[in-house]
């Protein structure tokens, strides 16, 4: 064990709270092991007070897990390499269920997610574990789902997705988010390389599933978003300045609560890249 690393999980079968580590500077190779395989069986890994870390630092941090990546079409926070920054004053609302950058071929592995500005209330994230979603489908649902592929697009239907839209967002989706359109396909389950559990690849970018018609496929990935969202495949999360939170992109989905209103919140994300999801058959 390493001196001093607590791993307190925080719900039953998703995320847990890593205390007694500093994610700033160089993290001895005991500690990175630490967290790589606490991220692999918790799949979302909560940090608290890291208020020394900077952007700087955060980039540094993300090195540890992989090589970072800036967002295709969103651009880069000004002095940074790679980091996106999401501000509730301009359209930085993350308030619907998806995955990291599903629309391109090989999405990011891993996000770093960092605290900056926080309402007094509200504005939590909710994280959902896909790995736990498919092992708990029906068996004869698997058998289903393990052939399916999906279309994913960053040029989905924005406003249909979310709790609240407003004009600033809309435009910023617009012009930016889909400056470029991007399309690929994923097989609907998909097979972690390193664990080889089995997850649903879904979210918010999956526009429609391969071989059904667009109105089954709204049905049909209405009902597994259910199935992944429901309240035992999931941790909340009530973010404080400074807190860090990781999330492995393969094994999860999440959703930024979008209940605070005027306040104002600021968190800032850098992603890791990932490989081309394999299905089940190779
Ligand atoms: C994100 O979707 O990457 C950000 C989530 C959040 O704002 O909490």
């Amino acid at each position: 064990a390493v001196k001093g690393f607590e791993i307190l999980p925080v719900a039953g079968r998703v995320g847990a709270e890593i205390r007694g580590i500093s994610l700033q500077g160089n993290l001895a190779p005991e500690k990175v092991l630490a967290i790589r395989e606490a991220l692999l069986k918790y799949k979302v890994l909560f940090f608290r007070e890291q208020h020394q870390l900077d952007d700087a630092g955060q980039e540094a941090f993300a090195r540890v897990l992989g090589n970072p990546i800036a967002h295709p079409t969103v651009p880069i926070k000004s002095g940074t390499d790679y980091v996106l920054e999401l501000d509730s004053n301009h359209g930085g609302r993350a308030d619907s269920w998806h995955t990291d950058v599903t629309f391109v071929d090989a999405y990011p592995q891993a996000s770093v997610l960092r605290a900056v500005v926080v309402p007094d209330a509200g504005g939590d994230t909710v994280w959902a574990n896909t790995v736990a979603a498919y092992e708990h489908l029906p068996a004869e649902l698997r058998q289903v789902v393990d052939s399916l592929w999906a279309l994913h697009t960053n040029d989905y239907d924005y406003a249909a997705q979310r709790a609240q839209v407003s004009p600033e967002a809309k435009r910023h989706h617009k012009e930016v988010f889909v400056s470029t359109v991007y399309e690929t396909e994923h097989p609907l389950v998909r097979v972690h390389p390193e664990t080889g559990e089995r997850s649903l690849v879904l979210g918010h970018f999956a526009k429609q599933i391969i071989g059904l018609s667009s109105a089954d496929s709204a049905q049909f990935i209405a009902l597994l978003q259910a199935h992944i969202t429901k309240l035992e495949n999931t941790v909340r999360w009530r973010w404080a300045a400074g807190d860090v939170v990781i999330w492995d992109n393969r094994a999860t989905q999440h959703y930024a609560v979008n209940d605070y209103g005027d306040q104002h919140r600021i968190v800032r994300r850098v992603t890791v890249d990932g490989d081309v999801p394999v299905s089940i058959d190779g």
